[in-house]
């Protein structure tokens, strides 16, 4: 059986195959790892690019409240669906790139599902350099890529002086994909910033976000 999630999905990669770009929807396990360190009490979430929610339903699984929940997605299908899917999110119809426009400071934490591998390098700068402006201290810019290497092109990551942690590979997402948390390492005058290690995994109990139970 199909979900209705998934046949909006496949529908907008049919219309816009350069914004979508994915071949499904994240996995569970990989919506999971994208959220993992997401707490109630820690303050907003960014998400970017949440398509059809997958990595919203598990941020939310976390237990944070939606008003806490901050999402841009540049696609009218996807923000309309988003925005009847979960009531209270804040739903921005706008570029990632224009994320300093959000209204929101000190963020827990930067969620990304964006093709940023497929991105010209001013919109991945454009985007980091807004995102890492939103991060409180210690909070990560966590983003999935299918490729080998760190989605982040690396004049930017010099630029911005980004370091991360990779986890291991999610086999049964298609394609498969790894999870990347980025921090900013060094500030961009060259100098180091003090070292904070990455936020430590603290177990929560997982709340039940209703799923897409609609059948063709
Ligand atoms: C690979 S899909 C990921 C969807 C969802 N997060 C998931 O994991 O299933 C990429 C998403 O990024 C959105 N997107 C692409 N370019 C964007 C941009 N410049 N600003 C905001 N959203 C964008 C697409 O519309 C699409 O929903």
């Amino acid at each position: 059986m199909i979900s209705s999630d998934f046949r909006l999905f496949m529908g907008q990669l049919l219309r816009y195959p350069r914004q979508v770009v994915a071949l499904a929807p994240s996995s569970d396990r990989l919506a999971h790892e994208m959220a993992a360190r997401v707490y109630p009490e820690d303050g907003p979430v960014i998400e970017l690019g949440a398509g059809t929610g997958k990595i919203t339903r598990a941020i939310l699984g976390r237990g944070l409240p939606a008003d806490q929940l901050h999402v841009i997605e540049v696609n009218p299908d996807f923000c309309a669906h988003l925005h009847m899917r979960f009531p209270n999110l804040n739903v921005y119809q706008i570029s990632a790139g224009n994320i300093s426009d959000l209204p929101v400071a000190q963020v827990q934490a930067v969620v990304s599902g964006l093709p940023l591998l497929s991105m010209p390098i001013a919109l991945q700068r454009a985007i980091l350099t807004g995102a890492m402006a939103k991060l409180g201290a210690g909070a990560d810019y966590v983003q999935f890529t299918y490729g080998p290497f760190p989605p982040v092109a690396k004049p930017v990551r010099d630029e911005l002086g980004l370091s991360w942690d990779v986890s291991g590979r999610f086999w049964w997402n298609m394609p498969p994909a790894r999870v990347y948390r980025f921090r900013q390492a060094l500030a961009t005058d060259g100098h180091p910033t003090r070292a904070v290690p990455f936020r430590p995994l603290r177990t929560l109990p997982r709340l039940d976000i209703p799923q897409d139970k609609t059948r063709p």
